[in-house]
């Protein structure tokens, strides 16, 4: 008996980048909040990296219009190219030309009016059309550990499994009851530790209401049917068209499953998380490792902070 065929594999990645990242003025003034660097690369490289290592070839840049510094950064440098190419800095070179390896393409498309998550993935719709894509908040960075899950990103778990089931996945990770309020929450059945089919999602309900406490990470990936419920989803939490809202509508209609995926992941829209990544990127970095650990342990002696 022949094997049943996998479901349609994730192509196309959409990142919405329109956000105005007012949490980091001054420095987002000029700079957009995804451009913020961890250690040598900026936060949507990271992102980009993770799609690509999906399976991804279309990415999607919603984007306003103060943002050119993303779409430069994914654009071909000629110059610079040449100045290295000269110079010899093969190492260099390579590290600009592959911010896209080949056989990935960019599309950008300006978000015109920021009117929330579920609107910023609803531009992507005449991109995307009719397939399975994916979703990365670049805010969101994940952090894999090498000997963990074969080394794969969490959008490359969730891609198989989302290729096993055909639904839409959605990942998330426990937090402490009262941080239910910054994030999507979600309630599931049939939950193995791994996954489970969603059966309730609230966008950032008060402690006291959430119904569990599994939060939505800024990674999905969607079936197209989220379109037309985006078209007609309303105003929600915080005046904004919410993707959360969106989801809630394709529940009774299709698989949605939470998946809790393997890595850590920092929250790079606070000033905290920023550190932390910049922390453990640092400490995980192959040329940087021992140094960093120094001067950190340097830093916490010449500041005189002790262990308690
Ligand atoms: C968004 C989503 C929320 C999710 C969060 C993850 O919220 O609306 O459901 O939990 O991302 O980072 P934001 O943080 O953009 O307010």
């Amino acid at each position: 008996m022949q094997s049943p065929k996998p479901h349609r594999r994730v192509r196309i990645a959409v990142f919405p980048v329109a956000g105005l990242g007012t949490r980091f003025l001054p420095a987002t003034k000029t700079v957009p909040k995804e451009m913020l660097p961890i250690v040598d690369k900026p936060l949507i490289q990271y992102a980009v990296d993770e799609a690509v290592e999906a399976g991804c070839d279309t990415l999607v840049f919603i984007t306003n219009r103060y943002k050119h510094a993303v779409a430069d950064y994914f654009d071909k440098a000629y110059e610079l190219e040449q100045k290295l190419e000269k110079a010899g800095k093969a190492e260099q070179l390579e590290l600009i030309r592959n911010v896209l390896p080949p056989g990935v393409r960019a599309v950008f498309v300006t978000q015109a009016e920021a009117l929330g998550l579920g609107h910023a993935v609803l531009c992507a719709k005449p991109v995307v059309g009719d397939q399975p894509f994916a979703v990365l908040l670049p805010d969101d960075l994940i952090w894999t550990r090498q000997s963990v899950a074969g080394g794969a990103g969490a959008l490359k778990q969730m891609a198989d499994h989302a290729e096993r089931t055909g639904g839409s996945v959605i990942a998330v990770q426990d937090v402490p009851p009262e941080q239910t309020k910054s994030y999507g929450i979600v309630a599931t059945e049939g939950f193995d530790g791994q996954a489970g089919r969603i059966t309730r999602i609230v966008e950032k309900p008060k402690p006291e209401d959430a119904p569990s406490n599994l939060a939505v990470v800024g990674r999905y990936i969607l079936n197209p049917a989220i379109f037309d419920l985006l078209e007609t989803t309303q105003q929600g939490a915080g005046g904004e068209i919410q993707l959360t809202d969106a989801i809630a509508q394709l529940l009774p209609l299709e698989q949605v499953d939470a998946f809790r995926f393997h890595g850590t992941r920092f929250d790079c829209g606070t000033h905290l998380g920023l550190i932390e990544a910049t922390v453990r990127y640092a400490l995980d970095h192959e040329l940087l490792s021992d140094a960093a650990r120094k001067l950190m342990q340097n830093a916490l002696d010449e500041m005189g902070v002790v262990e308690t």
